[in-house]
């Protein structure tokens, strides 16, 4: 039997309805939510996720602003503009697009960025509060993924998952996620990565797979368990001649092979991208109730 597919586009809209009642009761009270989204370099793949973002914010009446810096832009002009952001006391939310060009310092400008206007989850404050249980803003991808497998029914409680990549955005933070002591988490996660051994050890005996590592279809049928669930976080560009942009997007797992192994699979697109923005959205409007500020 194929899996059932987790599209994202239908739940991603319900969560941009419920934001945007919620922007209209924040404007009513003199806030209007705004996001200031920080940009640097020309990666394309940043460029394209940044609009998504910038087109979401404007249907639900969320005020962004996209600062477009240079390749060449140091370390700490950088900062400066972080900094500046952060005294702007109109300003609720801020973001900055990574990766950041090769020699700037991610770490550094997160150590910088004012926790309270963190939309991302990604200062080490937030990161902090998210693993010893009292989160306030969490990464969107990983509260995406959770959102997704809620709203299916997909049986997460107590389960066996195995997350493929140990990033900050989104491996780390997902099994923190899922690990939580609560209803409809309690999960036993595994994180595996470049250096794990014998791999398929691990995801043959996985109840929920999450593929987050940024290889095209590396997640084979004969890698999984039949019945899994299967996460798919990548989004990977493919050359491709046929295409009218010249490439199509694939996920980290192999769709054709999956889909009639899987329970549940997600789709690239249109499975956990959609819900990384709706979960931008949501963070935003938290980080102008906390920020709060009258305009
Ligand atoms: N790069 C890839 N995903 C993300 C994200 O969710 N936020 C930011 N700021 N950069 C990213």
């Amino acid at each position: 039997m194929p899996a059932t597919l987790l599209k994202g586009k239908p739940l991603a809209r319900k969560i941009e309805e419920e934001v945007a009642s919620e922007v209209t009761e924040l404007r009513q009270k003199g806030i209007t939510p705004r996001l200031s989204v920080v940009l640097v370099g020309e990666n394309p793949a940043s460029r394209v996720y940044v609009g998504s973002k910038e087109k979401a914010c404007k249907r639900v009446g969320i005020e962004s602003e996209t600062f477009t810096l240079p390749e060449s832009t140091t370390q700490a002009e950088l900062l400066k503009v972080v900094g500046a952001l952060n005294d702007n006391t109109a300003v609720h939310g801020i973001l900055v697009q990574l990766p950041l060009p090769g020699g700037l310092d991610a770490d550094e400008v997160l150590e910088t960025l004012d926790p309270a206007k963190d939309v991302d989850g990604f200062t080490p404050a937030n990161m902090g509060k998210l693993l010893l249980g009292f989160p306030y803003t969490v990464a969107c991808t990983p509260a995406g993924i959770l959102a997704i497998m809620d709203h299916y029914d997909v049986p997460v409680e107590g389960s066996d998952v195995v997350i493929i990549g140990r990033s900050n955005i989104v491996g780390k933070p997902l099994a923190a996620l899922l690990m939580q002591k609560a209803k409809g988490r309690n999960c036993t996660v595994t994180v595996c990565h470049s250096r794990t051994r014998n791999l398929t050890s691990y995801t043959g005996q996985a109840d929920i797979i999450v593929a987050a590592m940024g290889s095209p279809k590396f997640l084979k049928a004969g890698m999984v368990r039949p019945g899994c669930v299967v996460i798919d976080v990548g989004i990977n560009r493919v050359k491709d001649d046929s295409a009218v942009r010249g490439y199509t997007l694939v996920g980290d797992a192999d769709f054709g092979e999956l889909e009639n192994v899987a329970s549940f699979i997600t789709p690239v697109p249109g499975g956990v991208g959609p819900l990384t923005v709706g979960m931008l959205l949501k963070n935003t409007v938290k980080t102008a109730r906390f920020c709060g500020c009258p305009q």
